[in-house]
């Protein structure tokens, strides 16, 4: 039984004020929740606040991106090793936001994973289609390509608790979410591909990730799929009480009704 996981990305949103209060919204509200791990990506300036507000809570925090070196004349580079320090635990690594617009190609993605795992954080990486490609029907190779350049050159043993998360990029911020085919159809190939390129224990016991438009409307659907071990969610988790739905939608331990205390 995988646990499920599901990550909250807030982009380049928010304010120390605003951050703060999410934060201590999502921790009044997830604080009864065990059934799955949580996990806040605020941006780099405010890792600090979130991470203080979480201690000694259930919920971690990550980076939403880190640099492919771990230090250096890298001017507003954000370093794995500045991350770990914060007691952060988590980062997102080849979104496609930053393939496109801050040209992270195959191979610094690949460095930039090494990195994360050599510094200790357990990373998530991000892998998906645009829409061209799936309608040439070149999903799986594009899938393939951007998984085998990330992980070929790790032993399964060394990989921790690599997370995937398929994002395919036309449904990233749309309002319009893959199906639940579409979603256990491909969450079903990047499975059996990590089998057979990783080995049976390790294909079985990865989590996937579906994210791109998740809501608390389709969430229970789409987390339901057999391959589906959790979302990450973008536009959904800058509104606690939207999140939340989301955590307890993937949670098995659903809450009572009053273990909502945050603001709506
Ligand atoms: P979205 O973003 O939920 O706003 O579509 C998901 C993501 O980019 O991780």
């Amino acid at each position: 039984m995988r646990r499920p996981i599901i990550g909250g990305n807030w982009k380049m949103n928010g304010t120390v004020t605003s951050a703060e209060r999410l934060a201590g919204d999502l921790r009044n509200g997830l604080g009864s929740c065990h059934g799955a791990d949580i996990v806040l990506f605020p941006p780099a300036p405010l890792l600090w606040p979130v991470q203080r507000k979480m201690r000694d809570s259930s919920i971690h925090v990550g980076a939403q991106d880190v640099h492919p070196e771990i230090s250096g004349a890298y001017t507003s580079g954000t370093s794995a090793e500045t991350v770990r320090s914060l007691g952060c635990t988590w980062a997102l690594v080849g979104h496609s936001e930053r393939r496109s617009w801050f040209g992270d190609d195959d191979q610094r993605v690949a460095t930039k994973l090494a990195t994360a795992l050599s510094q200790g954080l357990n990373p998530i990486l991000c892998v998906g289609e645009t829409l061209g490609e799936r309608e040439q029907q070149r999903t799986f190779d594009v899938l393939k390509r951007q998984l085998d350049s990330a992980l070929s050159r790790h032993q399964s043993s060394a990989l921790g608790a690599l997370v995937i998360a398929y994002e395919p990029v036309w449904a990233i911020g749309t309002g319009v979410s893959a199906t639940t085919e579409q979603v256990q159809e491909t969450h079903g190939f990047i499975r059996s591909h990590l089998t057979a390129g990783l080995g049976e224990a390790f294909g079985s016991a990865v989590r996937i990730q579906y994210g791109g438009s998740v809501t608390p409307d389709n969430a229970p659907t789409l987390l339901a799929c057999p391959d589906v071990d959790g979302a990450l969610v973008g536009g959904a988790s800058l509104n606690a009480r939207s999140f939340t739905r989301i955590v307890y939608a993937a949670s098995p331990q659903r809450p009572l009704a009053s273990a909502w205390r945050g603001a709506p």
